[in-house]
């Protein structure tokens, strides 16, 4: 039985037992800070339960080539603090073919994994959907992305120590940007999810923060930079989300085209974002969510993601993790206008 204070948020999607001692894990998709603390967790908790524990390389790409080792408590010496993940990461196309799926489940049949702890973001779940419709294995979901855009958890692994990243380097250019009175458009990852943006943007005082949440038009930047040159503003940081149209190649060159008198420079922070010592926050999140995931599979609570809400541990079906939108404080973005003017 699992604590009565860990809920699920929805009804259980499948209780499941493990037929074997041997567990799984993995990481996949873009590899986020503290993706190793999860793993330290759950691999520690897993061996303290009395089972074994088998790492699978690469994500489900491994798990079709039967990448897996089995792991002991001190191959997760030392990671909790470290960036990437010692399991390394991939996306894979070939697991979302039929031929993919049953090569991966005859790997986990040939080391005899009888359960699964899966690492990732909405792609890594929405492949456990796709392989669970098919084939019957117990499996439980830790949030692992910098983009924070998973029904199911109000932080996911990763993100605050990618914002922390944003943040130092916003505030660097800054700096730059004040020196030379320039306008900088600042890049920051969420391809569809604005929340690196929305959150950098306030933490910085951006100027003006585009997410692709809440589609803006050009015309409305453009509007909003005239205000403030009327106002001699010598400095403005704008803050833009990959996914947001165009990103921030878009928004440069529109203002380039209406302002030629502005000194525009264009920063993408790219992948710095991803990598990085985690924060203690992530640090905290991964070993709560790792150390829960691994009880909830022994106990049969299965086919979910473990996440936080309000502080709580909780459980949410994978088909519900991936199906819905994450709601965004759209209203943020006017505040950020407000603070910064
Ligand atoms: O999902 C995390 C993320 O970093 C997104 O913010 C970004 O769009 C994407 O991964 C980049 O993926 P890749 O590293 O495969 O280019």
């Amino acid at each position: 039985m699992l604590p009565a204070k860990w809920r699920s948020i929805s009804q259980i999607h499948q209780q499941l037992t493990m037929e074997t001692n041997n567990i799984g894990i993995l990481t996949s998709g873009g590899d986020a800070p503290g993706m190793n603390a999860a793993i330290r967790a759950a691999v520690r908790t897993a061996l303290h339960l009395g089972k074994r524990v088998f790492g699978i390389r690469r994500g489900y790409q491994g798990m079709i080539e039967g990448d897996i080792f089995e792991m002991q408590t001190t191959d997760v010496s030392n990671i909790i603090g470290r960036g990437g993940t010692i399991l390394k990461t991939a996306r894979s196309k070939e697991f979302m073919t039929d031929e993919g799926l049953q090569k991966a489940y005859d790997q986990l049949k040939k080391h005899n994994i009888g359960g699964l702890i899966l690492i990732g973001g909405d792609g890594t779940f929405r492949g456990a959907n796709h392989f669970f419709e098919k084939f019957t294995i117990p499996a439980v979901g830790i949030p692992g992305t910098i983009d924070k855009d998973l029904i199911g958890s109000d932080f996911t692994i990763g993100f605050d120590t990618a914002v922390n990243t944003a943040v130092e380097a916003i505030d660097k250019i800054r700096d730059t940007a004040e020196a030379h009175d320039r306008l900088f458009v600042v890049e920051v990852m969420g391809r569809d999810a604005g929340y690196i943006a929305l959150n950098s943007g306030i933490a910085c005082g951006a100027e003006d923060t585009l997410i692709p949440e809440q589609p803006n038009t050009i015309e409305d930047v453009l509007q909003r930079i005239d205000r403030d040159e009327r106002r001699k503003k010598t400095v403005h940081i704008l803050v833009v989300a990959e996914g947001d149209d165009g990103g921030g190649k878009r928004v440069s060159s529109a203002i380039i085209e209406r302002f030629p008198q502005l000194d525009v420079r264009t920063c993408v922070l790219g992948h710095i974002q991803r990598g990085g010592s985690p924060s203690y926050a992530d640090r905290v999140l991964a070993s709560r969510l790792g150390y829960a995931a691994v009880n909830a599979l022994l106990a049969g609570n299965t086919q979910v993601m473990a996440g936080i809400i309000n502080g709580e541990v909780v459980f949410t079906p994978f088909c519900n993790v991936v199906k819905g939108e994450t709601p965004i404080g759209t209203d943020m973005l006017d505040m950020i206008r407000v603070l910064s003017s």
